[in-house]
């Protein structure tokens, strides 16, 4: 098999597909990888680091140590904000849009990140990762704004996630297939290891918290019977897995099949909700989702059609097999 780079792949296929770019784009993604390998190599120190921290100790470069989401969210943004490639960021663990310091240039591009996703896993082990999201600035402000984070899925010409796990992989789409790489750590490089990923049909596994069901409507009740149930379609019932960390349930669900939820529930009965975050959970895995020819929803409608009104903005999310998110949707608006 050939041995192929992350940055040799991006680069043909951008050549291919836009032979007049000006490679802002193609470097904005290279930009994404670099961050990613430094939030790897913490990750997977993350145990010493927790034991170094309790010596009282700095780390290696005289810092105290922080929690790795608050690592994470700053090395995207140190990596990001010199680039001349951005115009606006937005982080989860941000509350506004973080603008580009003036003494930097600004860019044509949009960059929306969850830095460290499934971040309770960490203490225990257990794969984490982080999603990027990538629009094209629309406003017509000098530097970037809300409105240019507000833009709804199917706007995106890029999305990344990377999972932490028993190795670093990255998956990305830019509307052309998602490819996959995995991390040789020995040389720091992402190697072609997924080319055109595509979901199967159909699957046999749930993710689901289930120890919210009490707090789901009826609808994602019944379906969760339905698929737990012996006479369902596949004429025996679905197994369960559930990590607790979104990209690493999901990067299964993409290579296995099967459906992910995370439904609406009335924990808050005056305010029910979904739990994720509609620009940089759900539209960036739901953007991949589709190109691997699968389906992402919130019960009622494709969540890349989503117009956004707020940043941290929350939604319901289904997402997996085209077949089973649509048998989901029958399920959730009562019509199975
Ligand atoms: P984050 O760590 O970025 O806040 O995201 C956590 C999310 C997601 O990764 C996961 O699918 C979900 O929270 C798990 O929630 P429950 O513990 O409610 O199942
Ligand atoms: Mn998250
Ligand atoms: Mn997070």
């Amino acid at each position: 098999m050939d041995l192929i780079t992350i940055e040799h792949f991006i680069l043909e296929r951008q050549q291919q597909g836009f032979p007049s770019a000006t490679g802002d784009f193609t470097q904005l993604l290279y930009d994404i990888t670099f961050a990613a390998k430094i939030i790897s190599r913490e990750v997977n120190k993350a145990g010493l680091v927790e034991i170094l921290g309790k010596t009282g100790r700095k780390n290696i470069q005289g810092e105290q140590v922080q929690k790795l989401d608050e690592f994470a969210d700053g090395v995207i943004q140190r990596a990001m904000d010199h680039t001349g490639r951005l115009c606006a960021m937005a982080s989860e663990e941000v509350e506004d849009v973080i603008l580009i310091p003036k003494k930097y240039k600004c860019g044509k591009y949009v960059l929306l990140f969850d830095p460290l996703d499934g971040s309770s896993n960490i203490d225990v082990n257990v794969s984490v990762g982080s999603i990027f999201s990538i629009h094209r600035k629309i406003s017509d402000k000098r530097r970037g704004s809300l409105e240019d984070c507000l833009q709804p899925g199917y706007k995106q010409i890029g999305a990344v996630y990377v999972v932490y796990g028993s190795s670093t992989m990255m998956v990305y789409s830019t509307g052309d297939g998602v490819h996959g790489f995995t991390l040789d750590p020995s040389v720091g490089e992402f190697l072609l290891s997924h080319e055109n990923i595509k979901i199967p049909e159909n699957g046999n596994l749930y993710s689901v918290n289930e120890g919210n069901y009490h707090y789901w409507g009826d609808g994602a009740r019944k379906f969760i019977d339905y698929l737990k149930s012996k006479s369902n379609h596949a004429g025996k019932p679905y197994s369960l897995r559930y990590i607790g960390s979104m990209v690493a349930d999901l990067h299964r669900t993409l290579l296995n099949g099967g459906i992910f939820l995370y439904p609406l529930d009335y924990k808050n009965p005056e305010q029910p909700s979904g739990k994720l975050r509609l620009l940089y959970e759900a539209a960036p895995m739901a953007f991949i989702f589709e190109q691997a020819g699968g389906r992402a929803s919130d019960g009622y409608r494709n969540i890349t059609e989503i117009q956004p009104t707020e940043l941290h903005e929350r939604t319901p999310l289904i997402i997996g097999s085209k077949s089973d998110v649509d048998l989901a949707e029958q399920f959730i608006q009562g019509k199975s």
